[in-house]
């Protein structure tokens, strides 16, 4: 595929019809994309179409309609494969997102792999999603939890993570993009040291997938985890890949129909990867639109996506820190679109509802990243999440309502 020269920002919001919808009588704002992003045209259609026109189950009927849904089925996990430069389809699992491709891994893989006094590596700035299944997998099977630190701009302490590897790890589990802090870790130089110690590394590509090229090949992991609605497509689907031996050597997670070979009271065989992990009709309707989403990014082109972006981080990282009273936290020289920030004397709450007033959308909160929100000693952080199809106005506009929430509140 051809890369755009050119990004044309406005012709591709075009595409996401609830751009043009106003929010209580302003036009939307919408910076709210780390916790979920919006939808293309095509990405609608896509659901339309398989509901009117071709929707049945999957992977089972003699019928025309099953065979076109299973057809497409199968054509978004090759979207994935592309998405991700997987050497094999069979390699993707459809999961309903990275919460549950991580506890899959965890479970499946994690319970049966590991015995008391292994160890689990992570760092300072996980999302709760890949905090909590390894500490549910440690109680099951005695493991360690370890955490490498980061410093005070939200970069991980390379380092220190270096001197918590040890013939003893046998994960290592990281973020590729920190969704509180914007963060891009250095999975590649993580996974290389990882695999001198013999552990597999697991990447959570949430906030990573919407943003940038990802090569699975070239960063050297073992597992890479995303969700679907983040990187514009549905919500409750997402997928996990998985290099085909470690995922052939994995048990089943659930068990039930498609993911089994022949069953009978006396014995059960388990089908070959990737439906060993995909049991129970999927979610037909959203996969398929997931697809399209991929394909969708795939054309607009990553080179002139991150260009675009990076920019816009840059522009809004200038006008946010000259606001007195405002402190930007995460601070790391490399950084996708997100910009955590607190402001002096003003509960985050308090400055979402005025901001949203004003049509515009951010998070306040914790942003499931507890440890991180202690770390920095802060309750809560307002929280930008920009997308390729966010603009200067739209900063100006958050420039603008922040000065607004100082009035009222400062
Ligand atoms: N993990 C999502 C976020 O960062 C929900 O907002």
């Amino acid at each position: 595929m051809t890369e755009v020269k050119t990004f044309d920002v406005q012709k591709l919001r075009a595409d996401f019809p609830i751009l043009a919808r106003e929010v209580h009588g302003k036009p939307l704002v919408y910076l709210d994309n780390g916790a979920s992003a919006q939808k293309p045209r095509c990405v609608i259609d896509s659901i339309r179409n398989t509901y009117e026109r071709e929707y049945a189950n999957v992977h089972r009927a003699a019928h025309e309609l099953s065979a076109i849904c299973t057809d497409k089925f199968e054509q978004a996990r090759r979207s994935v494969q592309r998405f991700l430069n997987a050497p094999e389809d069979r390699e993707v699992i459809f999961v309903r997102g990275t919460t549950e491709a991580i506890n899959l891994v965890a479970q499946a893989w994690g319970r049966s792999s590991l015995k008391a006094g292994d160890e689990i590596v992570i760092t300072a700035m996980e999302h709760h999603s890949n905090i909590v299944p390894w500490q549910m997998l440690c109680e099951q099977t005695g493991a360690k939890l370890r955490v490498a630190p980061m410093d005070q701009t939200g970069t991980l302490i390379f380092d220190e993570y270096l001197k918590l590897l040890n013939p003893r790890t046998r994960l290592v589990s990281v973020v590729h993009v920190s969704n509180a802090l914007g963060t891009i870790n250095p999975v590649k130089r993580m996974a290389a040291a990882a695999h001198q110690h013999g552990a597999l590394v697991l990447v959570d590509g949430a906030q990573a997938a919407p943003h940038m090229r990802i090569d699975v090949q070239d960063l050297g992991v073992d597992f890479y985890a995303f969700s679907g609605h983040k990187a514009f497509g549905p919500s409750g689907i997402g997928a996990l890949w998985g290099r085909a031996e470690v995922l052939e050597a994995m048990p089943p997670w659930h068990g039930g129909g498609e993911m089994i070979e022949s069953v009978s009271f006396a014995k059960t065989t388990y089908a070959k990867i990737p439906h060993k992990f995909e049991a129970g009709t999927p979610s037909i309707a959203d996969t398929i639109a997931m697809g399209v989403a991929l394909e969708y990014l795939m054309e607009i082109g990553f080179d002139a996506m991150q260009a675009y972006e990076h920019e816009l981080l840059e522009y809004a990282t200038a006008q946010l820190s000259a606001i007195e009273g405002l402190r930007i936290i995460g601070t790391s020289a490399d950084k996708a679109g997100v910009i955590s920030f607190v402001l002096e004397g003003i509960h985050a709450a308090d400055a979402g509802m005025i901001l949203d007033e004003q049509g515009i959308a951010v998070r306040v909160g914790q942003h499931c990243a507890e440890p991180v929100m202690d770390f920095f000693k802060v309750p809560a952080t307002i929280r930008a999440s920009f997308a390729f199809y966010n603009t200067r106005a739209e900063v100006d506009a958050l420039v603008k309502g922040i000065h607004k929430v100082k009035e009222l509140f400062a």
